[in-house]
């Protein structure tokens, strides 16, 4: 999956958990779990939970009395997960054979995961495999890049500036955004009462170089990317000009990144 030695890895998520996390995942936490209509003391899997935002969201509703698993093919998100809550059971395992035995779960959720599954479609087979019946499924995509006019403009920044590898690197995660490729992709598998509903959702990081930061030093890295430092400072600096539309009063970046979410329950 990655090259890089577990210290490393553990190094790029504090990064997604410090620049990404708060700019962008947290508020989609809660719209998962309410989507999920995750309550007291069920149990609930977290399906490529990276630093955990998602399982310690859920966590929070489903109480004492509740049983939280968050599983992640990446050791270093794994680890950072596990400190910052070290009472959730965290996993490393892939999506696409998931360590649990069937029907165990109330409710099963994904947020930003399936876009980046070798194979989704077994994910999605996996996910139905260890929910209970009558438990729900729901999963977060995001939507095309047609829509995230900031993260458009990066990523062309980025294949100008550094090269197409590291702007197809930021392009990636908003290839499902299609919503009728995606109820195709879930009714494949069998999900054919799936609800597919679209989400305005808002980043905002501290500042350019921040958000650079972000993409540099906790995204690219799992995608074997590696920039210097002189190459990231050009960034910054180009960035700082592309991202102009975008910059608040006090040198913040806010742009909105609209989101699906997908929702099902097992027969
Ligand atoms: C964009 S992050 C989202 C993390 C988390 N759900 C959140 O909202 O912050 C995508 C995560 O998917 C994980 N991932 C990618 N492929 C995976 C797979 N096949 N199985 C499990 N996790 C995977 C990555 O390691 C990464 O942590």
């Amino acid at each position: 999956m990655s090259e890089l030695s577990i210290q490393e890895l553990e190094k790029v998520a504090e990064t997604y958990e410090r620049l990404l996390v708060p700019a962008l995942f947290e508020e989609w936490a809660h719209r998962l779990a309410d989507a999920a209509e995750i309550q007291p003391d069920q149990h609930v899997l977290d399906v490529a939970c990276g630093t955990g935002i998602l399982a310690r969201t859920v966590a929070e509703r489903t109480g004492a009395g509740g049983w939280v698993s968050g599983v992640d093919i990446n050791p270093g998100m794994v680890a950072a997960a596990k400190r910052i809550s070290p009472d959730i059971d965290w996993r490393k395992g892939s999506a696409e054979a998931l360590p649990y035995e069937d029907e165990v779960f109330d409710a099963v959720i994904c947020q930003f995961g399936l876009m980046l599954f070798s194979n989704p479609e077994t994910a999605l087979q996996e996910m139905m495999r260890v929910l209970k019946s009558r438990g729900n499924l729901a999963v977060a995509v995001f939507d095309s890049l047609d829509n995230s006019s900031a993260y458009a403009a990066m990523a062309d920044m980025y294949a100008r500036v550094v090269d197409e590898r590291v702007g197809a690197a930021l392009r990636f995660p908003f290839s499902m955004g299609e919503t009728d490729v995606l109820a195709s992709r879930f009714a494949a598998v069998g999900i054919s009462n799936a609800v597919i509903t679209s989400y305005e959702g808002m980043a905002r990081f501290s500042n350019v170089r921040n958000m650079v930061l972000a993409d540099v030093k906790g995204w690219f890295p799992l995608a074997q990317i590696h920039l210097d430092e002189p190459t990231i400072e050009a960034v910054v600096r180009e960035a700082e000009e592309v991202l102009q539309p975008y910059l608040t009063a006090d040198g913040a970046v806010e742009f909105r990144v609209p989101g699906i979410i997908i929702t099902a329950t097992k027969p």
